[in-house]
């Protein structure tokens, strides 16, 4: 294949925002396959905010990327070249591709095979709704947060990937749903375009009593995203036998300094609240049953998707920091190749 493969490498670990010396960009030849391989050229990938938890010193749920090594990232791909009958070229593909234009996989390093069923879906959809995003929102508010009719549910990076679908199986459960977004014309999106009930500006003032505003009746089930201040003062408003399912905590993910407690901590000893953290990759042999459900209700209507799409491969370093200025509406990808 006379065709060049780039891949952004990790050259120096960020102190807050990426930047131009995080990643170098190096261009080398398309990869040989050996037996038993596959090679896959990469068109679509996802941007995640726990991409920029990868790049720190410290070990996550994964251990950090290493200097030099090409950046992990989800992604979404086509099989070029196979010596693998479980990989047929003219496969589409998803999982973690990284940060490249073409990567090798085998038996021993696969990644999933879109079923036919599922082929015909945006990429964006394949990344967002019905891929880890939507199983994120699936699991953690139906199975953690556990929404009942009537209670009152709150979402912060509410309309972001996670968040407008999290929010959207609330409504789908009867329940009075908040948002937490940044801005008046996001605020505005989730509750006309989303359906959620209310929405709170936190980068407005008054914000912590648009919050109690929104929420009277207290709150039940917090959909944390984002932790900080705003995790405090949602904390702070928990129903006696609330439930919080932890999913992310972005305000942090770029600050080295660990945060303190939330000052409110004993509200949740007091008021009987049940918080259970979750990490996606501990629910992936369950990952058909959350998508063959998403799938109906997007098919219903029930259910909407919406993305960010950046194209170019070489805008890749800053997509990433997209996602903490909230320049995305619901899930960002970068298409790297049509
Ligand atoms: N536990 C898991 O397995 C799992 C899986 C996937 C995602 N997550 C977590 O879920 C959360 C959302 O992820 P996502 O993929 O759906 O990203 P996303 O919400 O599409 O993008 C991030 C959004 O967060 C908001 N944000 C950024 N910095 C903020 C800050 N300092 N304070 C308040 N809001 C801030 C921005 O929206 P505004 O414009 O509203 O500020 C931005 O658009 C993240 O915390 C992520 O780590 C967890």
């Amino acid at each position: 294949m006379s065709e060049e493969n780039r891949r952004y490498a990790l050259a120096e670990r960020p102190e807050g925002l990426i930047n131009d010396d995080t990643f170098t960009l190096e261009t080398g030849p398309v990869p040989e396959i050996g037996e038993g391989e596959a090679l896959v050229r990469v068109k679509w990938i996802s941007i995640d905010p726990t991409n920029r938890t990868w790049i720190g010193e410290e070990p996550t749920y994964l251990p950090p990327v290493q200097i030099g090594e090409t950046m992990r990232a989800l992604g979404l791909g086509e099989v070029v070249a196979s010596n693998n009958d479980n990989f047929p070229v003219g496969a589409l593909v998803n999982g973690l591709t990284g940060w490249t234009d073409y990567t090798v996989i085998s038996d021993a390093n696969p990644l999933m095979v879109v079923p036919d069923s599922a082929k015909s879906a945006p990429p964006a959809t394949l990344l967002g709704m019905l891929g880890m995003t939507g199983c994120t929102a699936y699991f953690g508010m139906l199975e953690i947060g556990e929404p009942k009719e009537g209670e009152t549910v709150v979402v912060s990076a509410a309309a972001g990937a996670v968040g407008t679908v999290a929010g959207q199986l609330a409504k789908l459960k009867g329940a009075r749903v908040v948002g937490i977004a940044g801005g008046p014309e996001k605020c505005a999106w989730i509750v006309d375009e989303l359906g959620f009930d209310a929405a709170v500006d936190y980068k407005a003032d008054d914000w912590r009593q648009q919050l109690k505003d929104a929420t009277p009746d207290g709150i039940d089930v917090d959909f944390e995203n984002v932790g900080g201040e705003i995790m405090e003062a949602v904390f702070a408003r928990l129903n006696i036998g609330a439930r919080v399912a932890l999913c992310g905590l972005i305000s942090g993910y770029n600050d080295d300094t660990r945060p303190v407690d939330p000052r409110v901590f004993a509200r949740l000893l007091i008021h009987r609240v049940k918080l259970q953290g979750f990490i996606i990759l501990d629910y992936y042999a369950r990952f058909g049953e959350a998508i063959a459900q998403l799938s109906g209700w997007v098919a219903e209507g029930r259910l909407k998707s919406e993305q960010t799409v950046v194209e170019g491969f070489e805008n890749l370093p800053n997509a990433l920091n997209m996602l903490f200025k909230g320049e995305n509406k619901g899930k960002l990808v970068v298409k790297i190749a049509d």
